[in-house]
């Protein structure tokens, strides 16, 4: 809808939303629907995946406004000083910057976390091996998340399960600090340790793990360079780069696993959907059973679980790779 700027006076836009909006010393202003209409069109020209969703985000964040609002009050003014944030925002999209981070915070599963530059963002196809990791805990038991980033799967895990202990790790600083900073957000008791793969763990945990669940970095780095903008330019590279091959980080928690799973315990990684069968003949190789692919939400196979037998090798595969120390 287009507006006309005659008219001395505004009309109220509660009563009558249809009719011109005017800013008395500065003009006509636009509606809240045209508003995400050319930040759609801005958003497009700038190449990004979902213009239309992320431009509803960020006019609902500017406004606080529900999706319900966004469509009911669509024929309302902008209000101008949400006009020059919203404006800004749009720069910083329209330049890949991740709509989370404008955001500041990101929808995991049932709970809202926080999020920041300099740390992992959660991703929607990583709630699948969250929700697997969850329907494999007992009642009672040990959880240990490895490279936990924000904290998203140990959280969830806590939030869905009556685990009696979530342990998460991670070897960034920044990422321990908001994930302690989440699970305290989330009124969640998980314990967040500092240090590479297994190594924080008490060794007391040794082979009474029940879920042992990870998201590693799983890229090779010679794939970096072919990542999504908001990807390569905005995550941290040791979030994303495992090694030569992708499998350098999957490979060690596999040889680990067995080590420190209870008989019966579950490994289950989030894996590049190109690697999956590597990664499960590898869990197979190592002493894991019951090696199995599960896909995401778009179909892809994302994740791999496989439980410690009761013949699985308490020594780890490779011998000495276990990445643990007591
Ligand atoms: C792909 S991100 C996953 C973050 C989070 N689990 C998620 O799914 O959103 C990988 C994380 O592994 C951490 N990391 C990388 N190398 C590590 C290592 N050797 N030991 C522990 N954490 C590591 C990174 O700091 C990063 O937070």
């Amino acid at each position: 809808m287009r507006r006309s700027s005659a008219g001395a006076s505004p009309p109220s836009p509660r009563r009558w939303p249809d009719l011109p909006a005017r800013d008395p010393e500065r003009g006509p202003v636009p509606s809240v629907g045209e508003t995400v209409a050319a930040l759609t069109r801005r958003l497009t020209a700038a190449g990004v995946p979902s213009p239309r969703v992320d431009a509803e985000l960020l006019v609902r964040h500017v406004l606080g406004w529900s999706r319900a609002a966004l469509l009911t009050r669509a024929g309302e003014p902008l209000p101008r000083p949400v006009a020059t944030s919203l404006d800004e925002l749009g720069a910083r999209r329209a330049a890949r910057e991740p709509l989370q981070l404008l955001l500041g915070v990101v929808g995991f599963r049932r709970l809202e976390l926080a999020v920041r530059p300099g740390v992992f963002i959660p991703r929607p196809e990583t709630e699948v091996l969250a929700g697997e990791a969850a329907a494999r805990t007992p009642a009672g038991g040990v959880v240990v998340e490895v490279c936990t980033g924000g904290g998203a799967v140990a959280c969830a895990v806590a939030h869905e399960s009556e685990a009696r202990l979530v342990i998460a790790t991670d070897a960034s600083a920044d990422a321990v600090a908001l994930a302690r900073e989440n699970a305290a957000r989330c009124g969640l008791g998980v314990t967040v340790l500092h240090g590479h793969l297994l190594e924080p763990l008490p060794g007391r945990l040794r082979g009474g793990v029940d879920v042992l669940v990870s998201n590693p970095p799983y890229v090779a780095a010679g794939e970096l360079a072919g990542l999504e903008p908001e990807v390569r330019d905005w995550e941290p590279v040791t979030a994303l780069v495992a090694g030569p091959t992708g499998h350098e980080l999957s490979d060690a928690l596999i040889a680990a696993a067995p080590a420190w799973l209870r008989t019966g315990g579950w490994l289950l990684l989030e894996v590049d959907s190109s690697r999956a069968p590597d990664v499960a003949r590898r869990c197979l190789s190592a002493g894991l059973t019951d090696a199995t692919i599960v896909p995401d939400l778009t179909g892809r196979d994302r994740v791999v679980l496989a439980r410690a037998g009761p013949g699985a090798a308490r020594s780890g595969w490779p011998p000495g790779q276990d990445g643990s120390a007591d």
